[in-house]
């Protein structure tokens, strides 16, 4: 189009909300349309399913305006709206304050550049700061608005100019999807419902001879089976297994949460005044009131042990009470199991034999519950015990052991615990934290602990612990363990949770 010298300048000055508006609507019917191809693939492929038509679905690029894009098509280029709002005498000028109140200034700025080059606009010779006209350019070709027309109009452009409207953000591609259909072999005007089961009526009647059947559709992904599916905790003890499996364990036997404190501490010289064993730190089980049975000859050197001490070492110095070994609390700790076995390997039959145990099971704990603590967690516990065992064996069995759940680069610290010496803590690197944090417990077993249990001289039992719970929650990215245990679990996501493969 050539716009006539004449035309107004003010229908130049569009404003710019109705070209946005203009470009909504443009999104808006390119939505309905991509909604109206869904819906209609569907139809097609319902209907070619019962093979009433077939179709093949093509796919084009074209091109679409903007909204800046449409509103240039509409109302003309920056540069065409400057030159319509300049006099249409070249000798008059028209001053920034005047175009002003006609274009926006970001239209103005674009403008003036284009105007220039385009030789329509010239700066006014004599009226210092006034914009003319070009002598002599009575009528201007719009050719940018031209071409976003034909855009608009047919969604045609050559391949230099789409390239260009597309730098400029006037112009942008889109996908359109068209499907050709063809009459299928079972074509008719009507569908029929199609049966989808084979009943007793239609056998006995024999109507299944003429009754139409929906075909099979082997593309259908089928309905889930409900099945039972692992807790995240448990695929992770699984993996846990498997790695003490193949590092040649046997796992200990842990279906007793209910343990004496004979077992849980004082076998292990936990004095009896230790604030583990305060009522604080620790569930008591009320009934029964007491163990039934704990070994009296053994139970007599833990006794010695406590009171005077012996393989070198002072012991505790109290009277050691029976009536507190025979408490019973819910575990706290694994190593209560632990301890059960070393004594049995003391004792067993043919003599002691080298072992490796481990178990991974739930302790209880009387502390305050928050994000990442509960009352009760899983405990994953080993023990080795062999002849002249030393702290660097524990070391360097720990790299081994954390290296195979992808934990490598450990740090040990000196730590406390009352049944080994030395004990280390066990940090590892955490890149997402930042910082070291603590992995795990451990240490060498005090002979305060083996010797009376009767564990030959030279052998000696390294241990760790660590809980379950922790690396549970990193692999699965949980950050709260009321997540992971509890009635907030998400059951759908426990079904979904992935299995875990360490590293
Ligand atoms: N029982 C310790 C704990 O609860 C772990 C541990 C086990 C430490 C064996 C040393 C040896 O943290």
């Amino acid at each position: 189009a050539l716009y006539p010298a004449a035309e107004t300048a003010h229908a130049a000055a569009s404003s710019s909300s109705s070209a946005d508006d203009a470009g909504a609507r443009v999104e808006a019917e390119l939505r309905a349309r991509a909604d109206w191809q869904l819906g209609l693939q569907a139809t097609l492929s319902s209907l070619a399913s019962r093979e009433m038509v077939a179709y093949s679905v093509h796919e084009q690029t074209t091109l679409v305006l903007t909204p800046e894009g449409y509103s240039i098509a509409r109302d003309g280029s920056h540069e065409a709206r400057l030159w319509r709002a300049l006099p249409a005498d070249a000798e008059q000028g028209a001053s920034m304050a005047k175009l002003g109140e006609l274009l926006t200034p970001a239209v103005l700025k674009i403008a003036q550049g284009k105007a220039f080059a385009k030789r329509w606009v010239r700066k006014h010779p004599t009226a210092a700061g006034e914009l003319a006209r070009v002598p002599g350019v009575d009528a201007i070709e719009d050719d940018t608005a031209l071409a976003l027309q034909r855009v608009r109009d047919a969604g045609e452009t050559s391949e230099k100019e789409a390239a260009e409207y597309k730098k400029r953000k006037l112009v942008a591609p889109r996908k359109l999807v068209y499907f050709s259909v063809t009459k299928g072999p079972q074509f008719a005007l009507k569908v029929e419902k199609l049966e989808t089961d084979l009943t007793f009526e239609m056998l006995q009647s024999g109507a299944w001879r003429e009754k139409p059947f929906k075909k099979y559709n082997f593309n259908a992904e089928g309905a889930a089976p409900a099945a039972g599916a692992l807790h995240p905790l448990l695929k992770v003890r699984e993996e846990f297994r498997n790695i003490f499996f193949e590092m040649g364990f046997t796992e200990m036997p842990t279906n007793r949460f209910v343990e004496s404190s004979f077992w849980c501490f004082d076998s292990l010289f936990v004095p009896q005044q230790h604030a583990a064993r305060d009522v604080q730190d620790t569930f008591f089980v009320k009934d029964p009131p007491a163990a039934k049975h704990i070994p009296e000859d053994y139970l007599a050197r833990v006794t010695q042990v406590h009171e005077e001490g012996g393989f070198g070492s002072t012991g505790y110095r109290y009277p050691f009470s029976r009536s507190v070994t025979e408490k019973l609390v819910l575990r706290t700790h694994t190593t209560a199991v632990s301890a059960a076995m070393l004594y049995k390997l003391a004792n067993a039959p043919g003599g002691f034999q080298p072992a490796k145990m481990f178990s991974i099971d739930r302790v209880f704990r009387n502390e305050a519950v928050d994000a990442t603590h509960l009352a009760e967690f899983h405990q994953v516990e080993g023990v080795v015990a062999d002849y002249n065992i030393t702290l660097g064996d524990l070391i360097g069995f720990m790299q081994i052991f954390f290296a195979k759940m992808g934990v490598t680069d450990l740090r040990f610290k000196p730590a406390f615990n009352p049944y080994t010496e030395p004990s280390l803590e066990i940090f590892s690197y955490h890149k997402g934290l930042g910082k070291w944090v603590e992995i795990g417990n451990s240490g060498m077993f005090r002979p305060e602990m083996l010797r009376p249990m009767g564990l030959p001289d030279g052998v000696n039992v390294l241990g760790w612990g660590l809980s379950l719970e922790r690396p549970t929650m990193i692999r699965y990215g949980i950050n709260n363990i009321r997540e992971l245990v509890g009635h907030k679990v998400d059951i759908d996501g426990v079904e979904r949770a992935a299995a875990v493969r360490f590293p």
